[in-house]
């Protein structure tokens, strides 16, 4: 019985010096590549990209899911990702109805607490007056307003300890304002370009006026200008447009590559509170604005949409 058990010790301690170098080679791996997923698992969390069913929105949920974020992501057109079932969702949301939204958005906030935020979805101005449910000017509400009722929402629904990045898309036309309007674009007047531009910049401001509205929260705020870049923007515009678009498209810059600068810069942690960032990553600031029309105007936006927040 003990001759047994001497071989059988034996046996396994020759099995284990035998299987030593092996074992070693094999718990460095298993270390190394332990750290490594645990280290992505620490980096990424979640992420809500607004418009990620085409163009750069569709490049950002491709770039996040494939770092390892949990992406969920809007439009009225849904989209799949096969591969990342759990990883990835789709919420349909309508921008032109602030009540629908809103409802989503809270929704959504029940199944997920935000890391990321990328403000994405919009349209360039169609070419004739469009009003929305809510009886606002089409540009404004999608690109900007609704935007800013989805972060409010969002920031409300998550602990103060909660830290939060939130990336705004404007685009190179938000400098073609000059100064702050003093009160919500009425439905008089309609110009496409400026309706665009002056939603772009709205967007850009919404930045600063979070970061200055929650000065206790950990929260950092940037706008992104992508430049010119080929997708679907010209879905809302005139035929001769379109066609002009689509012969132009090849030769604009890929959306892939303004996603990928867009996520370079969401993975650092240094990013400038409010300066809005170029695809090279330089950064530069937003016109300066008469405070007391910036007031007027952020109070008439928080009055359109404060109904739509509790
Ligand atoms: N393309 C450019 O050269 C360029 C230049 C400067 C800035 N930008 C900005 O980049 C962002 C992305 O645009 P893109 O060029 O990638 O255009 P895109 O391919 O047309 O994508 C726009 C996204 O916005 C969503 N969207 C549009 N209308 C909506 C609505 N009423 N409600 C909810 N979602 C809506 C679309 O989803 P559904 O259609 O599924 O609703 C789509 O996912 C936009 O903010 C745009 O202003 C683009």
């Amino acid at each position: 019985m003990t001759a047994r058990k001497d071989l059988c010790v034996k046996s396994i301690r020759r099995g284990f010096y035998l299987a030593k170098p092996v074992t070693f080679e094999l718990r460095i791996i298993f270390l190394f590549t332990f750290f490594r997923i645990s280290k992505r698992a620490v980096e990424a969390g979640k992420i809500l990209i607004t418009g990620g069913t085409s163009g750069l929105g569709f490049e950002l949920v491709k770039i996040f899911l494939k770092e390892g974020y949990n992406v969920v992501t809007t439009g009225r057109n849904s989209i799949d990702m096969p591969g990342y079932k759990g990883k990835f969702s789709f919420c349909r949301m309508d921008f032109s109805d602030l009540s629908q939204t809103a409802l989503s958005v809270k929704d959504i906030c029940m199944k997920h607490k935000f890391d990321c935020v990328v403000n994405n979805a919009g349209i360039l101005s169609p070419p004739v007056l469009t009003v929305t449910k809510d009886g606002l000017e089409y540009t404004f509400q999608v690109n900007f307003l609704a935007h800013l009722l989805i972060n409010e929402i969002i920031l409300r629904e998550q602990t103060i300890d909660k830290s939060l990045n939130i990336c705004a898309i404007t685009s190179p036309v938000y400098k073609l304002v000059k100064e702050e309007r003093s009160l919500l674009p009425g439905t008089q007047d309609y110009k496409p370009l400026k309706a665009y531009s002056d939603s772009k910049y709205y967007l850009a401001s919404m930045c600063k006026e979070l970061s200055a509205r929650y000065p206790d929260r950990k929260l950092n705020c940037f706008s992104f200008d992508p430049g010119v870049f080929s997708s679907g923007i010209y879905r809302m515009q005139n035929p001769l447009f379109r066609l002009l678009y689509r012969i132009a498209a090849p030769f604009m810059r890929n959306p892939s590559n303004v996603a990928a600068a867009i996520a370079e810069i969401m993975r650092g942690t240094n990013f400038t509170d409010g300066a809005v960032y170029n695809i090279r990553k330089k950064t530069s600031g937003l016109p300066d604005t008469d405070t007391s029309v910036a007031d007027e105007f952020w109070s008439n936006c928080y009055e359109k949409i404060s109904s739509f927040m509790d």
